[in-house]
Protein backbone atom coordinates (compact mmCIF):
# COMPACT_ATOMS: atom_id res chain seq x y z
CA UNK A 1 0.00 0.00 0.00
CA UNK A 2 1.53 3.47 -0.97
CA UNK A 3 1.19 5.73 1.62
CA UNK A 4 -1.47 8.20 -0.60
CA UNK A 5 -3.46 4.89 -0.51
CA UNK A 6 -3.18 4.41 3.47
CA UNK A 7 -3.98 8.28 3.92
CA UNK A 8 -6.91 7.44 1.68
CA UNK A 9 -7.86 4.14 3.91
CA UNK A 10 -6.96 6.01 7.09
CA UNK A 11 -9.14 9.18 6.51
CA UNK A 12 -12.22 6.79 4.99
CA UNK A 13 -13.14 5.57 8.18
CA UNK A 14 -13.16 9.55 9.64
CA UNK A 15 -15.67 10.23 6.50
CA UNK A 16 -18.69 10.57 9.29
CA UNK A 17 -21.96 12.40 8.75
CA UNK A 18 -22.87 14.24 11.47
CA UNK A 19 -25.92 16.35 10.01
CA UNK A 20 -23.77 19.37 8.87
CA UNK A 21 -21.36 20.59 6.40
CA UNK A 22 -18.14 19.25 7.29
CA UNK A 23 -16.29 22.30 8.73
CA UNK A 24 -12.95 22.13 6.40
CA UNK A 25 -13.27 20.41 3.30
CA UNK A 26 -12.25 16.19 2.81
CA UNK A 27 -9.42 16.29 -0.18
CA UNK A 28 -11.10 15.11 -3.56
CA UNK A 29 -9.53 12.00 -3.80
CA UNK A 30 -10.40 10.64 -0.13
CA UNK A 31 -13.99 11.54 -1.30
CA UNK A 32 -13.84 10.04 -4.53
CA UNK A 33 -12.67 7.13 -3.23
CA UNK A 34 -15.50 6.95 -0.76
CA UNK A 35 -18.33 7.24 -3.30
CA UNK A 36 -16.91 4.39 -5.13
CA UNK A 37 -16.83 2.59 -1.83
CA UNK A 38 -20.23 3.37 -1.56
CA UNK A 39 -21.55 1.77 -4.52
CA UNK A 40 -20.24 -1.16 -4.01
CA UNK A 41 -23.97 -2.40 -2.81
CA UNK A 42 -26.14 -0.74 -5.31
CA UNK A 43 -27.39 -2.82 -8.10
CA UNK A 44 -24.86 -4.47 -10.42
CA UNK A 45 -26.41 -3.48 -14.01
CA UNK A 46 -22.63 -3.32 -15.39
CA UNK A 47 -22.80 -7.37 -15.04
CA UNK A 48 -26.54 -7.69 -16.68
CA UNK A 49 -28.11 -8.14 -13.21
CA UNK A 50 -30.84 -5.40 -14.17
CA UNK A 51 -33.44 -5.81 -16.06
CA UNK A 52 -34.77 -2.18 -15.71
CA UNK A 53 -33.25 1.53 -14.88
CA UNK A 54 -29.94 0.87 -17.19
CA UNK A 55 -29.05 1.04 -20.64
CA UNK A 56 -25.59 0.30 -21.61
CA UNK A 57 -24.47 -0.14 -25.04
CA UNK A 58 -20.98 -0.52 -24.33
CA UNK A 59 -17.53 0.74 -22.16
CA UNK A 60 -15.93 3.33 -25.48
CA UNK A 61 -19.50 4.41 -26.20
CA UNK A 62 -20.31 4.99 -22.24
CA UNK A 63 -16.84 7.21 -22.13
CA UNK A 64 -18.04 8.61 -25.33
CA UNK A 65 -20.87 10.26 -23.56
CA UNK A 66 -19.14 11.18 -20.71
CA UNK A 67 -16.89 13.23 -23.11
CA UNK A 68 -19.86 14.49 -24.59
CA UNK A 69 -21.65 15.42 -21.71
CA UNK A 70 -18.63 16.53 -19.66
CA UNK A 71 -18.24 19.32 -22.60
CA UNK A 72 -21.09 20.85 -21.88
CA UNK A 73 -21.14 20.23 -17.91
CA UNK A 74 -21.48 23.76 -17.01
CA UNK A 75 -23.84 25.47 -19.93
CA UNK A 76 -26.69 26.03 -18.32
CA UNK A 77 -29.69 25.14 -21.31
CA UNK A 78 -32.35 27.56 -19.42
CA UNK A 79 -31.73 30.37 -21.77
CA UNK A 80 -31.41 28.39 -25.56
CA UNK A 81 -30.99 31.75 -26.80
CA UNK A 82 -27.27 31.99 -24.68
CA UNK A 83 -25.81 28.59 -26.15
CA UNK A 84 -26.60 28.53 -29.70
CA UNK A 85 -24.68 25.27 -30.11
CA UNK A 86 -27.21 23.55 -27.83
CA UNK A 87 -30.07 25.10 -29.43
CA UNK A 88 -28.76 23.34 -32.48
CA UNK A 89 -28.42 20.39 -31.17
CA UNK A 90 -31.88 20.11 -29.70
CA UNK A 91 -33.39 21.56 -33.12
CA UNK A 92 -31.23 18.08 -34.74
CA UNK A 93 -32.38 15.97 -32.41
CA UNK A 94 -36.09 16.81 -32.18
CA UNK A 95 -35.85 16.66 -36.04
CA UNK A 96 -34.17 13.11 -36.05
CA UNK A 97 -36.94 11.83 -33.68
CA UNK A 98 -39.59 13.31 -35.97
CA UNK A 99 -38.51 11.98 -39.11
CA UNK A 100 -37.90 8.47 -37.26
CA UNK A 101 -41.38 8.70 -36.17
CA UNK A 102 -42.73 9.12 -39.74
CA UNK A 103 -43.25 13.33 -38.83
CA UNK A 104 -43.67 15.81 -41.50
CA UNK A 105 -41.66 18.70 -41.81
CA UNK A 106 -45.08 20.20 -39.28
CA UNK A 107 -43.88 18.54 -36.63
CA UNK A 108 -42.29 20.32 -33.74
CA UNK A 109 -41.14 19.52 -30.55
CA UNK A 110 -38.60 20.14 -27.55
CA UNK A 111 -36.05 18.39 -25.27
CA UNK A 112 -37.29 17.25 -22.09
CA UNK A 113 -35.32 15.82 -18.91
CA UNK A 114 -36.68 12.48 -19.39
CA UNK A 115 -40.58 10.60 -20.14
CA UNK A 116 -42.10 11.80 -17.22
CA UNK A 117 -41.31 15.37 -18.41
CA UNK A 118 -42.45 14.93 -21.84
CA UNK A 119 -45.85 13.32 -20.29
CA UNK A 120 -46.32 15.97 -17.81
CA UNK A 121 -45.73 18.88 -20.53
CA UNK A 122 -48.25 16.99 -23.59
CA UNK A 123 -51.11 17.00 -20.59
CA UNK A 124 -50.10 20.60 -19.33
CA UNK A 125 -50.11 21.71 -23.33
CA UNK A 126 -53.72 20.07 -23.87
CA UNK A 127 -55.04 20.99 -20.93
CA UNK A 128 -54.28 25.06 -21.63
CA UNK A 129 -55.65 24.07 -25.87
CA UNK A 130 -58.83 22.83 -23.92
CA UNK A 131 -59.07 25.31 -21.71
CA UNK A 132 -58.75 28.01 -24.35
CA UNK A 133 -60.92 26.14 -26.94
CA UNK A 134 -63.74 24.85 -25.14
CA UNK A 135 -64.96 27.53 -23.09
CA UNK A 136 -67.85 25.30 -21.52
CA UNK A 137 -65.18 22.64 -20.28
CA UNK A 138 -65.97 21.72 -16.82
CA UNK A 139 -63.35 19.01 -15.18
CA UNK A 140 -61.15 18.03 -18.10
CA UNK A 141 -60.77 13.92 -18.33
CA UNK A 142 -58.36 12.13 -20.55
CA UNK A 143 -58.51 8.26 -21.33
CA UNK A 144 -56.01 5.81 -20.64
CA UNK A 145 -55.54 2.26 -21.37
CA UNK A 146 -54.90 0.15 -18.05
CA UNK A 147 -51.11 0.07 -18.85
CA UNK A 148 -50.34 3.63 -19.34
CA UNK A 149 -47.24 4.67 -17.53
CA UNK A 150 -47.72 5.74 -14.05
CA UNK A 151 -46.53 9.17 -15.29
CA UNK A 152 -49.90 9.91 -16.40
CA UNK A 153 -51.40 9.54 -13.06
CA UNK A 154 -48.55 11.94 -12.01
CA UNK A 155 -49.52 14.51 -14.63
CA UNK A 156 -53.20 13.97 -14.08
CA UNK A 157 -52.26 15.09 -9.95
CA UNK A 158 -50.18 17.95 -10.67
CA UNK A 159 -52.62 19.51 -13.58
CA UNK A 160 -55.69 18.61 -12.26
CA UNK A 161 -57.12 16.50 -14.84
CA UNK A 162 -59.14 13.49 -14.53
CA UNK A 163 -57.64 10.07 -15.34
CA UNK A 164 -60.04 7.31 -16.52
CA UNK A 165 -58.70 4.23 -17.19
CA UNK A 166 -59.76 1.68 -20.00
CA UNK A 167 -59.70 -1.92 -19.22
CA UNK A 168 -57.45 -4.21 -21.68
CA UNK A 169 -58.85 -7.15 -24.29
CA UNK A 170 -57.50 -10.21 -24.59
CA UNK A 171 -54.59 -8.90 -26.04
CA UNK A 172 -53.22 -6.99 -22.88
CA UNK A 173 -53.81 -3.99 -25.41
CA UNK A 174 -56.75 -1.21 -24.58
CA UNK A 175 -60.07 -2.46 -25.18
CA UNK A 176 -61.29 0.13 -28.22
CA UNK A 177 -64.71 -0.58 -27.60
CA UNK A 178 -64.22 0.74 -23.70
CA UNK A 179 -62.65 3.47 -24.77
CA UNK A 180 -65.67 4.73 -26.75
CA UNK A 181 -68.23 4.17 -24.22
CA UNK A 182 -65.85 6.18 -21.79
CA UNK A 183 -65.18 9.23 -23.90
CA UNK A 184 -67.23 11.96 -22.69
CA UNK A 185 -67.98 16.04 -23.04
CA UNK A 186 -65.19 16.56 -20.45
CA UNK A 187 -62.39 14.42 -22.51
CA UNK A 188 -60.12 16.11 -23.90
CA UNK A 189 -57.33 13.59 -24.83
CA UNK A 190 -56.99 10.08 -26.02
CA UNK A 191 -54.04 7.80 -25.14
CA UNK A 192 -52.12 4.66 -26.56
CA UNK A 193 -48.70 3.11 -25.95
CA UNK A 194 -46.34 1.86 -28.37
CA UNK A 195 -45.46 -0.54 -26.16
CA UNK A 196 -46.74 -0.08 -22.70
CA UNK A 197 -44.31 -1.15 -19.95
CA UNK A 198 -46.05 -3.75 -18.19
CA UNK A 199 -46.44 -6.04 -21.03
CA UNK A 200 -44.48 -4.43 -24.51
CA UNK A 201 -47.87 -4.57 -26.05
CA UNK A 202 -48.37 -1.89 -28.40
CA UNK A 203 -52.37 -0.63 -28.55
CA UNK A 204 -54.22 -0.24 -31.80
CA UNK A 205 -53.03 3.50 -32.37
CA UNK A 206 -55.08 3.05 -36.09
CA UNK A 207 -58.14 2.28 -33.83
CA UNK A 208 -57.42 4.96 -31.25
CA UNK A 209 -56.59 7.38 -34.16
CA UNK A 210 -60.13 6.23 -35.75
CA UNK A 211 -61.83 7.63 -32.48
CA UNK A 212 -59.93 10.41 -32.24
CA UNK A 213 -60.94 11.72 -35.42
CA UNK A 214 -64.38 11.16 -35.25
CA UNK A 215 -64.87 12.80 -31.42
CA UNK A 216 -62.53 15.43 -32.48
CA UNK A 217 -60.09 14.78 -29.93
CA UNK A 218 -55.97 14.68 -29.83
CA UNK A 219 -54.11 11.57 -29.61
CA UNK A 220 -51.24 10.85 -27.91
CA UNK A 221 -49.14 7.94 -28.20
CA UNK A 222 -46.45 6.95 -25.12
CA UNK A 223 -43.26 5.83 -27.10
CA UNK A 224 -40.78 6.95 -24.88
CA UNK A 225 -40.00 3.17 -24.26
CA UNK A 226 -40.25 2.01 -28.32
CA UNK A 227 -39.81 4.86 -30.13
CA UNK A 228 -36.11 3.73 -30.47
CA UNK A 229 -36.90 0.53 -31.09
CA UNK A 230 -40.28 -0.55 -32.68
CA UNK A 231 -39.34 1.56 -36.26
CA UNK A 232 -35.73 -0.56 -36.36
CA UNK A 233 -37.83 -4.22 -35.57
CA UNK A 234 -40.06 -2.80 -38.05
CA UNK A 235 -36.88 -2.45 -40.81
CA UNK A 236 -36.24 -5.87 -39.89
CA UNK A 237 -39.09 -7.02 -40.91
CA UNK A 238 -40.71 -7.23 -37.81
CA UNK A 239 -44.60 -7.24 -37.48
CA UNK A 240 -44.95 -3.44 -35.67
CA UNK A 241 -48.57 -2.04 -36.30
CA UNK A 242 -49.10 1.64 -37.50
CA UNK A 243 -47.81 3.83 -34.05
CA UNK A 244 -46.34 7.05 -35.01
CA UNK A 245 -47.34 10.25 -36.92
CA UNK A 246 -48.23 7.77 -40.14
CA UNK A 247 -51.36 7.27 -38.10
CA UNK A 248 -54.11 10.08 -38.86
CA UNK A 249 -55.50 11.22 -35.58
CA UNK A 250 -51.72 11.00 -34.10
CA UNK A 251 -50.93 14.43 -32.62
CA UNK A 252 -48.29 13.86 -30.41
CA UNK A 253 -45.26 11.65 -29.26
CA UNK A 254 -42.93 11.24 -26.01
CA UNK A 255 -39.84 9.66 -26.91
CA UNK A 256 -37.17 8.85 -25.12
CA UNK A 257 -33.25 8.96 -26.20
CA UNK A 258 -31.96 8.09 -22.76
CA UNK A 259 -33.67 4.75 -23.11
CA UNK A 260 -33.33 2.81 -26.32
CA UNK A 261 -31.72 6.17 -27.82
CA UNK A 262 -28.52 4.83 -25.55
CA UNK A 263 -27.88 8.62 -24.74
CA UNK A 264 -27.05 9.86 -21.13
CA UNK A 265 -29.76 10.33 -18.95
CA UNK A 266 -31.80 13.23 -18.62
CA UNK A 267 -32.93 13.64 -22.70
CA UNK A 268 -36.49 12.45 -24.11
CA UNK A 269 -38.55 14.24 -26.44
CA UNK A 270 -41.92 15.27 -26.74
CA UNK A 271 -43.55 16.01 -30.83
CA UNK A 272 -46.51 17.48 -31.10
CA UNK A 273 -48.13 17.52 -35.31
CA UNK A 274 -47.45 21.12 -34.88
CA UNK A 275 -47.02 24.13 -33.56
CA UNK A 276 -50.73 25.10 -32.82
CA UNK A 277 -50.39 22.24 -29.82
CA UNK A 278 -46.51 22.94 -28.88
CA UNK A 279 -47.55 26.45 -28.19
CA UNK A 280 -49.69 25.36 -25.19
CA UNK A 281 -46.67 24.00 -23.32
CA UNK A 282 -44.08 27.19 -23.11
CA UNK A 283 -45.05 29.65 -20.34
CA UNK A 284 -44.17 33.28 -20.76
CA UNK A 285 -43.99 35.62 -18.22
CA UNK A 286 -43.63 39.57 -19.17
CA UNK A 287 -43.99 41.13 -16.07
CA UNK A 288 -41.39 39.59 -13.78
CA UNK A 289 -38.55 42.40 -12.32
CA UNK A 290 -36.27 39.60 -12.93
CA UNK A 291 -36.98 40.82 -16.64
CA UNK A 292 -39.15 38.78 -19.24
CA UNK A 293 -39.13 35.18 -18.69
CA UNK A 294 -39.85 32.40 -21.55
CA UNK A 295 -39.50 28.61 -20.77
CA UNK A 296 -40.28 25.94 -23.18
CA UNK A 297 -39.87 23.23 -20.75
CA UNK A 298 -40.64 22.62 -17.04
CA UNK A 299 -37.32 22.77 -15.76
CA UNK A 300 -35.38 26.18 -15.40
CA UNK A 301 -31.81 25.50 -14.52
CA UNK A 302 -30.87 22.69 -16.96
CA UNK A 303 -27.60 20.94 -17.78
CA UNK A 304 -26.25 21.43 -21.37
CA UNK A 305 -24.68 18.38 -20.93
CA UNK A 306 -27.44 15.58 -21.80
CA UNK A 307 -28.65 17.66 -24.74
CA UNK A 308 -25.38 17.35 -26.05
CA UNK A 309 -24.99 13.85 -25.09
CA UNK A 310 -27.93 12.76 -27.24
CA UNK A 311 -27.25 14.98 -30.04
CA UNK A 312 -23.87 12.80 -29.90
CA UNK A 313 -25.01 9.14 -29.01
CA UNK A 314 -27.83 10.05 -32.34
CA UNK A 315 -24.94 11.19 -34.35
CA UNK A 316 -22.46 8.32 -33.44
CA UNK A 317 -25.24 5.03 -33.52
CA UNK A 318 -26.58 6.72 -36.66
CA UNK A 319 -29.58 4.49 -38.50
CA UNK A 320 -27.72 1.33 -39.13
CA UNK A 321 -25.96 0.89 -35.48
CA UNK A 322 -29.71 1.03 -33.92
CA UNK A 323 -30.57 -1.76 -36.82
CA UNK A 324 -28.04 -3.46 -35.38
CA UNK A 325 -28.90 -2.90 -31.62
CA UNK A 326 -32.62 -3.54 -32.51
CA UNK A 327 -31.52 -6.91 -34.27
CA UNK A 328 -29.59 -8.13 -31.40
CA UNK A 329 -31.27 -7.04 -28.79
CA UNK A 330 -34.39 -9.03 -30.36
CA UNK A 331 -32.56 -11.95 -30.26
CA UNK A 332 -31.77 -12.26 -26.83
CA UNK A 333 -35.44 -11.40 -26.28
CA UNK A 334 -36.63 -14.27 -28.18
CA UNK A 335 -34.54 -16.87 -26.45
CA UNK A 336 -35.26 -15.45 -23.43
CA UNK A 337 -39.34 -15.77 -23.98
CA UNK A 338 -38.56 -19.03 -25.68
CA UNK A 339 -36.30 -20.21 -22.64
CA UNK A 340 -38.82 -18.99 -20.57
CA UNK A 341 -41.82 -20.58 -21.61
CA UNK A 342 -39.87 -24.01 -21.58
CA UNK A 343 -39.68 -23.84 -17.76
CA UNK A 344 -42.78 -26.10 -16.44
CA UNK A 345 -45.45 -23.30 -15.38
CA UNK A 346 -43.77 -19.87 -16.18
CA UNK A 347 -45.43 -18.43 -19.51
CA UNK A 348 -44.83 -14.80 -21.32
CA UNK A 349 -47.76 -12.49 -21.31
CA UNK A 350 -49.42 -11.82 -24.31
CA UNK A 351 -47.52 -11.17 -27.06
CA UNK A 352 -44.80 -8.51 -26.87
CA UNK A 353 -43.70 -6.47 -29.43
CA UNK A 354 -40.21 -5.84 -28.68
CA UNK A 355 -37.40 -6.17 -26.13
CA UNK A 356 -39.72 -5.38 -22.80
CA UNK A 357 -42.20 -8.78 -21.52
CA UNK A 358 -43.53 -10.07 -18.36
CA UNK A 359 -44.07 -13.99 -17.46
CA UNK A 360 -46.12 -15.51 -15.09
CA UNK A 361 -47.12 -18.25 -13.13
CA UNK A 362 -49.97 -20.85 -14.99
CA UNK A 363 -49.62 -23.33 -11.79
CA UNK A 364 -51.50 -22.35 -8.47
CA UNK A 365 -48.89 -24.16 -7.17
CA UNK A 366 -46.01 -22.01 -8.47
CA UNK A 367 -45.46 -18.40 -6.91
CA UNK A 368 -43.79 -16.39 -8.81
CA UNK A 369 -43.11 -13.76 -6.08
CA UNK A 370 -40.98 -16.95 -4.61
CA UNK A 371 -39.17 -17.31 -7.99
CA UNK A 372 -38.50 -13.48 -7.33
CA UNK A 373 -37.05 -13.92 -3.89
CA UNK A 374 -35.01 -17.37 -5.01
CA UNK A 375 -33.75 -15.26 -8.14
CA UNK A 376 -32.82 -12.15 -6.24
CA UNK A 377 -30.79 -14.17 -3.36
CA UNK A 378 -28.80 -15.51 -6.90
CA UNK A 379 -27.92 -11.79 -7.31
CA UNK A 380 -30.60 -10.90 -9.64
CA UNK A 381 -32.60 -7.70 -9.55
CA UNK A 382 -36.69 -8.35 -10.12
CA UNK A 383 -39.40 -6.18 -11.28
CA UNK A 384 -42.52 -7.52 -9.71
CA UNK A 385 -45.62 -6.49 -11.13
CA UNK A 386 -49.23 -6.59 -10.00
CA UNK A 387 -52.72 -7.54 -11.93
CA UNK A 388 -51.56 -10.52 -12.94
CA UNK A 389 -48.78 -11.24 -10.38
CA UNK A 390 -46.20 -11.70 -13.08
CA UNK A 391 -41.80 -10.76 -13.47
CA UNK A 392 -40.83 -8.19 -15.72
CA UNK A 393 -37.95 -7.52 -17.86
CA UNK A 394 -36.51 -4.84 -19.87
CA UNK A 395 -34.04 -6.68 -22.20
CA UNK A 396 -30.67 -4.28 -23.62
CA UNK A 397 -27.73 -5.32 -25.61
CA UNK A 398 -25.52 -5.97 -22.11
CA UNK A 399 -27.64 -9.12 -21.68
CA UNK A 400 -25.85 -10.60 -24.50
CA UNK A 401 -23.64 -12.38 -21.98
CA UNK A 402 -25.96 -12.38 -19.29
CA UNK A 403 -29.48 -14.25 -20.34
CA UNK A 404 -28.19 -17.72 -20.61
CA UNK A 405 -27.28 -17.89 -16.49
CA UNK A 406 -30.53 -15.80 -16.08
CA UNK A 407 -32.41 -18.64 -17.49
CA UNK A 408 -30.52 -21.60 -16.16
CA UNK A 409 -31.06 -19.72 -12.74
CA UNK A 410 -34.64 -19.17 -13.52
CA UNK A 411 -35.35 -23.14 -13.81
CA UNK A 412 -33.31 -23.55 -10.50
CA UNK A 413 -35.48 -20.58 -8.82
CA UNK A 414 -38.42 -22.59 -10.16
CA UNK A 415 -37.92 -25.95 -8.93
CA UNK A 416 -36.86 -24.30 -5.34
CA UNK A 417 -39.88 -22.51 -5.15
CA UNK A 418 -41.90 -25.69 -5.95
CA UNK A 419 -40.12 -27.54 -3.24
CA UNK A 420 -40.44 -24.99 -0.45
CA UNK A 421 -43.93 -23.89 -1.01
CA UNK A 422 -43.55 -22.39 2.67
CA UNK A 423 -41.39 -19.29 1.03
CA UNK A 424 -44.75 -18.02 0.08
CA UNK A 425 -45.30 -17.01 3.08
CA UNK A 426 -42.08 -15.73 4.41
CA UNK A 427 -40.46 -12.70 3.00
CA UNK A 428 -40.99 -10.33 0.18
CA UNK A 429 -42.97 -12.80 -2.02
CA UNK A 430 -45.23 -12.65 0.91
CA UNK A 431 -45.57 -9.14 1.24
CA UNK A 432 -45.53 -8.76 -2.37
CA UNK A 433 -48.37 -11.37 -2.95
CA UNK A 434 -50.31 -9.60 0.26
CA UNK A 435 -50.04 -6.06 -1.18
CA UNK A 436 -51.20 -7.18 -4.61
CA UNK A 437 -54.04 -9.17 -3.72
CA UNK A 438 -55.32 -6.90 -0.60
CA UNK A 439 -58.67 -5.41 -1.93
CA UNK A 440 -58.69 -2.32 -0.44
CA UNK A 441 -56.55 0.08 -2.65
CA UNK A 442 -56.95 3.05 -0.67
CA UNK A 443 -55.50 1.33 2.72
CA UNK A 444 -52.58 0.00 0.54
CA UNK A 445 -52.17 3.92 -0.60
CA UNK A 446 -52.19 5.59 2.38
CA UNK A 447 -49.76 2.75 3.88
CA UNK A 448 -47.11 3.73 1.01
CA UNK A 449 -47.32 7.15 1.91
CA UNK A 450 -46.41 6.90 5.11
CA UNK A 451 -43.42 4.86 4.77
CA UNK A 452 -42.46 7.65 2.10
CA UNK A 453 -42.85 9.96 4.89
CA UNK A 454 -40.79 7.56 6.91
CA UNK A 455 -38.18 7.65 4.06
CA UNK A 456 -37.82 11.23 3.89
CA UNK A 457 -38.08 12.35 7.34
CA UNK A 458 -34.99 13.86 8.48
CA UNK A 459 -34.49 11.14 11.44
CA UNK A 460 -34.10 7.80 8.26
CA UNK A 461 -30.59 6.45 8.21
CA UNK A 462 -31.58 3.40 6.35
CA UNK A 463 -30.65 3.86 2.79
CA UNK A 464 -31.57 -0.28 2.02
CA UNK A 465 -29.86 -1.38 -1.46
CA UNK A 466 -32.96 -1.90 -3.26
CA UNK A 467 -33.89 -0.46 -6.56
CA UNK A 468 -37.91 -1.05 -6.04
CA UNK A 469 -39.23 2.73 -6.25
CA UNK A 470 -40.42 1.52 -2.91
CA UNK A 471 -38.02 -0.93 -1.81
CA UNK A 472 -37.85 -4.09 -0.60
CA UNK A 473 -37.21 -3.69 3.37
CA UNK A 474 -40.03 -1.27 3.40
CA UNK A 475 -42.66 -3.49 1.34
CA UNK A 476 -41.98 -5.91 4.09
CA UNK A 477 -42.43 -3.00 6.74
CA UNK A 478 -45.57 -1.60 4.60
CA UNK A 479 -46.82 -5.14 4.21
CA UNK A 480 -47.33 -5.75 7.71
CA UNK A 481 -49.07 -2.68 8.28
CA UNK A 482 -51.28 -3.00 5.49
CA UNK A 483 -52.23 -6.61 7.17
CA UNK A 484 -52.94 -5.00 10.61
CA UNK A 485 -54.99 -2.25 9.25
CA UNK A 486 -57.20 -4.63 6.98
CA UNK A 487 -57.03 -6.60 10.38
CA UNK A 488 -58.33 -3.99 12.27
CA UNK A 489 -61.12 -2.80 9.67
CA UNK A 490 -61.71 -6.51 9.45
CA UNK A 491 -62.66 -7.01 13.40
CA UNK A 492 -64.40 -3.55 13.57
CA UNK A 493 -67.28 -4.53 10.97
CA UNK A 494 -67.30 -8.13 12.59
CA UNK A 495 -68.06 -6.00 15.84
CA UNK A 496 -70.61 -3.91 14.16
CA UNK A 497 -72.17 -7.29 12.69
CA UNK A 498 -72.41 -9.30 15.65
CA UNK A 499 -73.83 -6.03 17.60
CA UNK A 500 -76.59 -5.52 15.35
CA UNK A 501 -77.53 -8.60 14.94
CA UNK A 502 -77.59 -8.88 18.49
CA UNK A 503 -80.18 -6.33 18.51
C1 LIG B 1 -43.81 3.50 -21.65
C2 LIG B 1 -43.10 4.45 -20.73
N1 LIG B 1 -43.53 5.73 -20.64
C3 LIG B 1 -42.94 6.63 -19.83
C4 LIG B 1 -41.88 6.27 -19.03
C5 LIG B 1 -41.26 7.30 -18.09
O1 LIG B 1 -39.95 7.60 -18.46
P1 LIG B 1 -38.90 8.24 -17.44
O2 LIG B 1 -38.61 7.20 -16.41
O3 LIG B 1 -37.74 8.58 -18.32
O4 LIG B 1 -39.49 9.44 -16.84
C6 LIG B 1 -41.41 4.95 -19.08
C7 LIG B 1 -40.31 4.51 -18.22
O5 LIG B 1 -39.93 3.36 -18.18
C8 LIG B 1 -42.04 4.01 -19.95
O6 LIG B 1 -41.64 2.74 -20.02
Amino acid sequence: MTAKMEEIEGAKQSIGFNGSLPLKGYDREILLSEMQGAKENDANWREGKTWSLVYHKDQQHETFLKQAYSNYFSENYLNPMAFSSLRRYEHEVVRMCADLLRGDSDVVGTITSGGTESILLAIKAYRDRAREKRRFLRRPNMIVPDTVHVAFDKAAHYFDVDIIRAPLDENMCVDIKAVKKLINRNTILLIGSAPNYPYGTVDDITALGKLAKKFKLPLHVDACVGGFMLPFVRELGGAIPAFDFEVPGVTSMSVDVHKYGYAAKGASVILYKNMDYLKYQFVVCSDWCGGVYASPTLQGTRSGGSVAAAWAALNSIGRTGYVDLARETMAITEKLKQGINAIDGLEVIASPKMTIFAYLSTDEDLNVFVVADVMEKKGWHIDRQQKPNSLHAMVTVNHQTHYQKYLDDLKEAVLIARQQPDLAQQGNAAMYGMVAQIPLRGLVKNNVLKMMESMYSSENKIFGNDLDSIGNNQVAELGIKVLASFNKIKRRLNGLLDSSRRK
